[in-house]
Parts: structure tokens; C-alpha cells; sequence
């Protein structure tokens, strides 16, 4: 019998400590935790501050050892290659030995960096576990970036090896990643002592002398590598995300805090036991990828679909029921911009109709708040099954607020994020820090400590994770978003209250898109913005105002602005559209006003901020808007 959400709430509410140390008996410890919590430690404190394990043994070896061997681990579904593989428990373990043994071989040690830059293949898993099998801390770049992106982050996390991919596959294109990764490495103050390349047929790429070698020739010659055992409040990994600024943060994980929430989230969230199949369609270069596309499927020791292709064009709209029916998927967990991409090609969902579903059970969202309409329509889609909208963010590393399926669902409410997850006091907080009303709108915060599972601190910054989350409402994280709690306790994320937007579930820094658009010879200033858009929720557009004397044709100014941003910061910007505009609201001590500037785009009313110096200006920049 469940006990319900508020049972379950109330239970860690009681005794937090407790609840936790039940919650860590579903790891493999080498040396159990005796403490559980350390307020003293780092910027909030630490989990299982004395507690020793390794994630690997964790995900693997003790599944082989258990008997698991011959279960399917990976189900690799490629459409953009024509290929499919499967690896059981047994075969993952072997060629993951192997790698650690390799990069071991070539001096990798406990705590050394290692930067995966690698499409949806199954050696970026193995790639991935090895580094934890090592202690190694991977750091995992996704294809989408640029040279220049990916530069920033070898020279930020120092990685002593990058493994990369020769190319990743677009539908219709191939993404040769070689060359970018050489760009990159041309553009990075440090070198790593070596890189492992997956030739891939499409695009094999070259190797270059002394630094580069096959990976899959290196996995095949290595002996096997036994786990390394690691503090639970080591590093497992490193992943940027775009914060305010250009300068991407380097949001640190650890490794007990981290498997104990993974572990737990299974069957409390997501109603999985082990044997299960799902599939997390997103990708290893994100937050979603690395939780439940690799390590909680195989930590609970369910079987975890890798699928290289797209819900649309990949050949149809229908690609992810067919996925869903061919490895009986139990549960599915997408972003809702992926949902409109099917819903606009196949609105009554004939292409579902071909597919046996009789194995899924729940569709679960995130990246964005899934708007009304599509949550809806996937409801009436999947004849009932609940559609679970759950809040996240790359810094918790698991959801925040969601359904809780293994304590027995509550009715959702179509546009909320649900309610908290065990761990997490949410709060929407005024602008004095306290709390706001029932239903009304403030700036979401979560009551510290943050639970197991979320990022400890940022890489070597404790001061930018401080400044970043923590100094604006003391006591409390701030996640950065503004919404509210409505008298039931469901959460409803409604926007970012920084600059920051989402394209297509993916989190963009307008501020770097800014400092790309800043360096064109016709730009004086700018500003960027993301406006509506019904696919992928918002898109960037940027507002540059010239310098003094330019005069360039303005669709060519704007192809030459495109062109720079995909070089600079990669495709997955989706940025196509700048427009000149004559000048920037600003106040009168020459800030730019971006709050209007959002409302102004998102089409919301808004008062005049009285500082600004002229109020016509956001006229002729709503004229721009309209037109766009
Ligand atoms: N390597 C290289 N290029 C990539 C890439 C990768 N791994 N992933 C995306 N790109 C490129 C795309 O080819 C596209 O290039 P284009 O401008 O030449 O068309 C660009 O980056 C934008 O990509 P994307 O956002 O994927 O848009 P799309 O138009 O190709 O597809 C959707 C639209 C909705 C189908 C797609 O955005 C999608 O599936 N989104 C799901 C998002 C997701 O999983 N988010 C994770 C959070 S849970
Ligand atoms: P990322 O760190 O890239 O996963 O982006 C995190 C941000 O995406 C959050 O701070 C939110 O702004 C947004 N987000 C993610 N999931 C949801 C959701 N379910 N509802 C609303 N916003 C979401």
C-alpha cells in the first residue's frame, strides 16, 4: 500500500539524517557511512562525509556479481547511423575495465580530469564509467558546441585526456567533431597528455602524431582495471552549464550524495525495479543524460535505452514509439519541446497507433515547464498514462519537484512541476527573503542543506557558488527561478529570473551571446533576448545598435552575426535572428534594462521603469518584436 507524497514528505521532514541513512543502504559501501551529514564542510556542507565507495562497482561489477550478467545493459538504437547494438551487464563491465586499464596505462589517476566530447554512442557511457571506475572526474562536452566552448572547458577543468568521437551524425549531416576538437585544442592554454578517438565510419578523422590514439584499439589491447575506491565526497564528475556570464560554471558533483539520491529517485520516482527497461531520450552532454540516461538506470539495474536520432525526421514522427515498443520501454522521459516537434507532424497520433505500448507506463518531462496544451495532448496520446512534468536544474543533478510513482501518484496539475521531492523545502520568497503567500509569485528557493545529489559546490570556486546561489536570500539556495506554490503545495516554475533563457530544453547565457555579437566591427552594444517560440519554447534573438559611421545591409549584418555565434558557441544556440535597433533602454547610469527588455518580448504588460531615459526607445523595440 503507498503511503502517499505527504507521507513521504513528512517523513524525511522529521528526521532528515534518518531518512537518508535508510536511503544509502541501497549502495554497495566499502566503508558505510557513520556520519551522515557535514554542515561544516564546503558552502552548505557535505553527505557521508566519512563514507567510502566506488560508482562503477556500484553500476556494475556487483550487478555481474549478483547474476546479472547476461541482462541487457545498453540498448543502442542509432537511426542517423543505421545501426543497433545491445551490451549486457557482463559486456559493459568488460570493455569499461578495459578503458580504465588503458587510460590507467597512460597515467590517469584518482582525481585527474578527463574531457568526453562524444555524440550518443555507447563508448561515451564506457567512457563515462571508467573515469569512475578510476576516481577520474569526467567532464562531458556536448556535440552541439563550438570549438571555442569546448576550449573553455579543457582549459577550465585541466584534463590530464580527452576521448572524443571522430563525428556525430545530424540527420542529412555529418558533424566532423575531430577537427573542432583540434580547433579547440589549438585555442586551449592546456594540453591534455593524450586523446582516445572513436573512428567513426562516416568521418574517421586524422590522428595526430604522439597526442592521438584509437580508442577502440587502446580498449582492446588494455587489461582490465579493478575499481578504485574514492571518498563519497570526491568528484565524480564536472559539468558546465551556462551561467549570467560568458564564463560557463563548472558544476561539481560528488559520489556518495550523488548514488544515494539516483538510487533512491528509481523506484520512488519513477516506479523502476531492476530488470526494467527506460529511456531518458536527451543526451550524455546534459544533466538529464548523465543521471538517468547512465548512472540511476544502472545503479538500480534496469536496462537504459542510448537512442542517436530525433523525435522528428529520424525517419518519422513515430521513431520514439517504435523505440518504446521494440525494447519495452517501461518508462519514457523527454523534454516537452520534443512532445511539439511529434505533436506538430503527427497531432492524432496515427504514427503511435502502429506501435504495441502495452509495456509503457509513464511519460516524464523536463528541461522546460511543458505548457498546458502539450501535457494535455500527450495524456489523451498515451490513453490516460500519467505525464509527469518534473522540475530540475544541473545543479540538483535530480529532480526538485516531480510525482513520486513508488508512493503512489496525485492527481497533476497540467503547468506545475508538481511537488517537492523528499529532501528539498521549496519556498517562494519575496524580494525581503520571507516567504510570499499561498499562490503568489516570488523567487524559488530551496531551504539549506540541499539534498544528496546536488552539486556540492562549483570546480575549484567555492566563492562563485556562494555568490551565485546562496548570498541572495541567506539560509536559502536560489535556483533562479520564479514562480509559486499554490495552497495544495504544487510548484509552478514560471520563468528565469536572471538572463538566462531556454532553447529547446537546452539552458543559454544571453550574456554570451552578447559578448560574440559584441565582437563584430559594425556592433557598438547589444542586447539579447529569447522570444516565444512554439517549438522550442524560446529561441535567442539578439538587438545590436551600431557603431557610428557603419552602414551594413542589415541582412547581411545579421547572416554575418548568425554565422559568428554558430562558429563561436555551436548550433545548438538555435540563434537566427539580430535586428539593428537605434538604441537600448537603459537607465540613466547606462544599464541596460533587461527585465523590461523580457517582459517587452514575452509580450507581458510593463510600467515604464522611471529611470530610463527615454521611453519611445522600448516603442521602437516592440515595433522590431512585432515584426519578428
Ligand atoms: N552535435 C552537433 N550538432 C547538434 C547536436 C550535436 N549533438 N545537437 C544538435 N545539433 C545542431 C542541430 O543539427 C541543429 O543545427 P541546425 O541549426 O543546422 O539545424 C542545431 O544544433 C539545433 O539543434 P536542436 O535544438 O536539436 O534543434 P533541431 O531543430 O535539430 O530539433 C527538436 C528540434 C525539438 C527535435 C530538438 O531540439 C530536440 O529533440 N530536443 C530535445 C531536447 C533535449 O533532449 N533536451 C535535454 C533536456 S532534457
Ligand atoms: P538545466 O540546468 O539546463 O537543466 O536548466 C535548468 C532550468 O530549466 C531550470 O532552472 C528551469 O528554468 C528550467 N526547467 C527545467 N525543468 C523544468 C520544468 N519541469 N518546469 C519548468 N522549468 C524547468
Amino acid at each position: 500500500m503507498s503511503k502517499g507524497h505527504a507521507a513521504v514528505h513528512a517523513e524525511w521532514q522529521r528526521d532528515p539524517e534518518r531518512y537518508w541513512a535508510r536511503a544509502a543502504g541501497a549502495i554497495d559501501w566499502s566503508s558505510p557511512p557513520a556520519r551522515i551529514f557535514d554542515p561544516d564542510q564546503g558552502p552548505y556542507g557535505r553527505w557521508f562525509p566519512d563514507a567510502r565507495l566506488n560508482l562503477c562497482h556500484n553500476a556494475l561489477d556487483r550487478h555481474v556479481a549478483a547474476g546479472r550478467g547476461d541482462q541487457v545493459a545498453l540498448y543502442w538504437d542509432s537511426p542517423v547511423s543505421g545501426q543497433k547494438a545491445r551490451l549486457t551487464y557482463a559486456e559493459l563491465l568488460d570493455r569499461t575495465a578495459r578503458l580504465a586499464g588503458a587510460l590507467n596505462a597512460r597515467g590517469v589517476r584518482k582525481g585527474d580530469r578527463v574531457v568526453i566530447y562524444m555524440p550518443m554512442v555507447p563508448e561515451a557511457l564506457v567512457a563515462m564509467l571508467a573515469c569512475a571506475r578510476l576516481g577520474a572526474v569526467h567532464s562531458v562536452v556536448f556535440g552541439g558546441f563550438a570549438a571555442a566552448e569546448l576550449a573553455a572547458r579543457i582549459a577550465d577543468a585541466t584534463p590530464k585526456a580527452v576521448i572524443a568521437a571522430s563525428c556525430g551524425l545530424e540527420p542529412g549531416r555529418v558533424v566532423p567533431y575531430k577537427p573542432l576538437l583540434d580547433a579547440a585544442l589549438g585555442l586551449s592554454p592546456h594540453q591534455p597528455d593524450f586523446c582516445l578517438i572513436l573512428r567513426r565510419e562516416a568521418s574517421p578523422g586524422a590522428l595526430v602524431d604522439g597526442r592521438d590514439e584509437d580508442l577502440l584499439e587502446a580498449i582492446e589491447a588494455a587489461a582490465p582495471h579493478p575499481c578504485v575506491d574514492v571518498a563519497a565526497t570526491d568528484p565524480l564528475y564536472i559539468l558546465y552549464t551556462s551561467g549570467t556570464t560568458g564564463k560557463p560554471k563548472g558544476i561539481l558533483r560528488d559520489t556518495g550524495g550523488y548514488a544515494v539520491a539516483l538510487a533512491h529517485s528509481m523506484p520512488l520516482l519513477y516506479g523502476l525495479a531492476p530488470g526494467d527497461t527506460c529511456w531518458t531520450a536527451s543526451d550524455v552532454g546534459w544533466v538529464v543524460g548523465h543521471s538517468y540516461i547512465v548512472y540511476a538506470p544502472l545503479l538500480a539495474g534496469c536496462s537504459s535505452v542510448v537512442y542517436e536520432g530525433k523525435p522528428v525526421g529520424t525517419p518519422d514522427a513515430g521513431a520514439f514509439w517504435r523505440v518504446c515498443a521494440e525494447y519495452g520501454v517501461k518508462t519514457l522521459f523527454t523534454a516537452p519541446t520534443a512532445l511539439r516537434a511529434i505533436k506538430k507532424e503527427d497531432p492524432e497520433g496515427r504514427l503511435l497507433a502502429q506501435h504495441d505500448l502495452s509495456k509503457l507506463q509513464a511519460l516524464f518531462l523536463a528541461g522546460e515547464r511543458c505548457d498546458a496544451d502539450t501535457a494535455l495532448w500527450a495524456e489523451r496520446l498515451l490513453d490516460g498514462r500519467p505525464v509527469i512534468d518534473h522540475w530540475w536544474q544541473t545543479e540538483t543533478g535530480w529532480c526538485i519537484t516531480g510525482n513520486f510513482r513508488g508512493a503512489g501518484l496525485f492527481p497533476m496539475r497540467p503547468g506545475s512541476g508538481g511537488k517537492p521531492a523528499p529532501g528539498y523545502d521549496v519556498q517562494a520568497l519575496g524580494d525581503d527573503g520571507k516567504p510570499v503567500a499561498a499562490g503568489e509569485t516570488g523567487s524559488l528557493a530551496i531551504r539549506l542543506p540541499l539534498p544528496p545529489g546536488c552539486a556540492p559546490s562549483l570546480f575549484r570556486a567555492d566563492d562563485r557558488f556562494r555568490q551565485a546561489y546562496l548570498e541572495a536570500f541567506p539560509g536559502y539556495y536560489n535556483t533562479g527561478d520564479a514562480g509559486m506554490i499554490d495552497a495544495e503545495g504544487y510548484v509552478w516554475v514560471m520563468s528565469r529570473t536572471d538572463d538566462i533563457i531556454n532553447t529547446a530544453g537546452h539552458r543559454l547565457s544571453t550574456g554570451a551571446l552578447e559578448e560574440v555579437l559584441a565582437s563584430h566591427k559594425d556592433v557598438a552594444e547589444c542586447a539579447v533576448i529569447g522570444i516565444r517560440d512554439a517549438l522550442k519554447g524560446q529561441v535567442p534573438m539578439g538587438l545590436v545598435v551600431l557603431k557610428s559611421g557603419s552602414q551594413p545591409d542589415p541582412a547581411q549584418l545579421e547572416a554575418e552575426l548568425v554565422a559568428l555565434v554558430r562558429d563561436r558557441i555551436g548550433p545548438v544556440a538555435a540563434f537566427k535572428r539580430a535586428s539593428i535597433v537605434q538604441r537600448l533602454p537603459k537607465t540613466r547610469s547606462g544599464k541596460i534594462l533587461r527585465a523590461t527588455l523580457r517582459k517587452l518580448a514575452d509580450g507581458e504588460s510593463y510600467t515604464v521603469p522611471p529611470t530610463i531615459d527615454d521611453p519611445l526607445i522600448l516603442e521602437e523595440i516592440g515595433d522590431v518584436l512585432a515584426k519578428a
